[in-house]
Order: C-alpha cells, then sequence, then structure tokens
C-alpha cells in the first residue's frame, strides 16, 4: 500500500473548507491553517491538526496548498518568514489553487525557487457545490514531475483536469475564463431585463434562454438560482471585480486591448456602490432591473 503524503491547507473560506473536506474524506492526513482560526473547527473535529500560522502548517508536510482571497492574502500566506514557503521543507511541494495575478505568481515562484520547494500554479473553476462533489475543472502550470505527483489530490477535488504548461499559463486561462463568466452575468442582466419590460414570465424566460443557443454550462448552473431570484454569495460581484482588475492589469501589460472587459468592469463597481458587493454575481440581473426602472410586484 503506497504512503498518502501529508498535507498542510491554508485557507477555509467557501471553496477551501469543502476542498480540504474531501481530502480529510478520502484519508490524507490533514494540518490546517485559516487567517480567522475558528474555520479550522470542523476539520479538526475529523482529525485534522491545527496550526497557527501558514509557515508552522507547511512545517513537516510533503504538500502545502493553499486558497485564499487574492494576492495580498497569497502574499502573506506564502512569503515572509512566516510564510509557506520559508517553512517548508526543501524538496516539499507547494500548490496554490487561489484566484491570483500573474505578476505575483511570478514572486511566489521565484522565493519557492530559492528554497528548493516545488511550485504548481491550480486555480479552479466551478464553485462551491462542485467544490463539495469534487467536480472542479483544474488548471494547472509548474513542472511537469510536480503535477504528476499532485494528480492523485486533484483528483479527489476535480473532474476534469488539464495541465497547461510550465510557468503562468494556468494564471492567464482562469483570468479568461472568469471574464467570460463574468460577462455572462452581464449579458443575461440585459437580456433579462430587456424580456421583462416585453412582459415576458421571468422563470420561462430563463429556462428558454438556457435551453437556446446563447445558453451555456454557467447559465444552466445558474438556472434554478436565477428562477429563486436566489442571490446569496457563491462567488461574490466583489470577488468578480478583482478579478477583472487580474484580468485588466495583467492585459495593459502585454498592451492587449480588453475593451469588453473593461466596460462590465465599470458595473461591478455599481453593484458594489448599490449594496450588492456581496451578494452572488449573478445579482448584476437586479442592477440592470433597477437601471430599467422595472419595478417588481
Ligand atoms: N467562490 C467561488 O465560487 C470561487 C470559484 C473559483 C475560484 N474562486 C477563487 O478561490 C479563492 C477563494 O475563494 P472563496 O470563495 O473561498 O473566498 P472566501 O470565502 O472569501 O475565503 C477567502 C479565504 O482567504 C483568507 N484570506 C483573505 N485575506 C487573507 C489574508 N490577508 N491573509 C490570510 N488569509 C486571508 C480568508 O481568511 P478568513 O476566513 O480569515 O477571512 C479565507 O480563508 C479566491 O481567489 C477566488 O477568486 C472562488
Amino acid at each position: 500500500m503506497t504512503t498518502l503524503p501529508n498535507i498542510a491547507w491554508i485557507g477555509l473560506g467557501k471553496m477551501g473548507l469543502p476542498m480540504a473536506h474531501r481530502l480529510a474524506d478520502a484519508g490524507y492526513k490533514l494540518t490546517v491553517h485559516n487567517r480567522s482560526m475558528d474555520k479550522c473547527a470542523e476539520l479538526v473535529a475529523k482529525g485534522a491538526k491545527e496550526a497557527a500560522s501558514a509557515g508552522a502548517a507547511a512545517t513537516g508536510n510533503d504538500i502545502v496548498i493553499s486558497m485564499v482571497a487574492d494576492d495580498s492574502a497569497l502574499e502573506a500566506v506564502a512569503l515572509g518568514n512566516n510564510g509557506a514557503i520559508a517553512n517548508a521543507a526543501k524538496g516539499a511541494l507547494f500548490i496554490d489553487m487561489s484566484t491570483v495575478s500573474p505578476a505575483i505568481s511570478i514572486r511566489v515562484a521565484a522565493a519557492a525557487a530559492q528554497a528548493g520547494v516545488q511550485y504548481l500554479r491550480s486555480p479552479v473553476n466551478g464553485s462551491v457545490i462542485q467544490a463539495a462533489a469534487g467536480g472542479l475543472v483544474i488548471l494547472s502550470s509548474g513542472p511537469d514531475d510536480a503535477f504528476r505527483s499532485a494528480k492523485p489530490l486533484f483528483e479527489v477535488m476535480g473532474g476534469k483536469i488539464f495541465y497547461i504548461g510550465a510557468d503562468e499559463q494556468a494564471r492567464y486561462l482562469k483570468l479568461s475564463i472568469n471574464i467570460m463568466i463574468g460577462i455572462t452575468a452581464s449579458m443575461m442582466g440585459e437580456a433579462l431585463a430587456f424580456g421583462e419590460a416585453g412582459g415576458l414570465d421571468w422563470a420561462d424566460m430563463v429556462d428558454i434562454i438556457a435551453s437556446s443557443a446563447a445558453g451555456s454550462p454557467v447559465i444552466n448552473y445558474k438556472t434554478d438560482t436565477l428562477k429563486d431570484r436566489d442571490f446569496r454569495p457563491a462567488f461574490t460581484a466583489r470577488q468578480m471585480a478583482k478579478d477583472f482588475d487580474l484580468a485588466l492589469t495583467s492585459a495593459a501589460d502585454a498592451n492587449v486591448p480588453l475593451p469588453v472587459t473593461a466596460l462590465v468592469r465599470q458595473q461591478w463597481n455599481a453593484m458594489i456602490g448599490t449594496g450588492r458587493g456581496e451578494a452572488d454575481f449573478f445579482a448584476y440581473v437586479e442592477l440592470l432591473e433597477d437601471l430599467a426602472g422595472i419595478k417588481r410586484s
């Protein structure tokens, strides 16, 4: 019987918690750390050890995985004297699954190379439901031998797993897909407000659009919550604004124009400004109703 590697898991937010649960349920021994320590309790109840810092979590474990909010969160958990990389053993593997910029990822790569730690960038597509069900799409780039070591773990968390290059390719692809998903919410908002103005029934309209040529996996995934107008967050408007900013900054660095992304980014400001920053990003449809003066009974 092969021994499973010991895992340090850093970041137990909406995504990290269900992903770490899947590894614990698959028999991996976990050491967990979260900035707000109370979120460790569920995994400790399943037998995980708790660590007081990212560095303490990384110490003595074979693989360190982070799933945190953004660039500054990754910087806080990965870099510096108390970070995961400085405290991981030489030869350990650090996998970051957060959605962050290529720029911070390059800094993490440099620190990892200096410390003799292998580094995989492995952001995910899918949301909390897929995370709990092990159905994420995992995009991974970094050394190919590190990817081969990580693949059994990825198979516990993901349904589709892609190895797409040796450097920052996964960062670029993740942001490309997310701007398309965000723009899909904006298209849906415009279509639904237009349809409502024309007297269409809300639920019929959502169903028919989902089954039309304009339907897509993300629209299908959102059909029931849209019909129920359930805008509790799986991925917030503020998180989407963050990903648009990452894409726009990286694209500007490469002189790639993203005019549609730039326009829709303004509407995420309007979402936040109208108090919808912590709502699901598909609450965009409400914003368009407001702009159109549509009053629902
Ligand atoms: N939600 C989705 O549907 C979805 C889908 C795909 C990818 N993603 C990406 O996955 C990542 C995590 O998303 P999420 O929805 O799980 O976010 P979340 O619920 O907001 O959780 C964020 C996590 O990051 C930690 N964190 C934030 N700032 C930190 C800092 N400065 N130092 C250390 N830890 C910090 C939080 O700790 P506390 O608990 O202490 O706040 C928490 O563990 C993000 O990059 C997101 O873009 C999300």
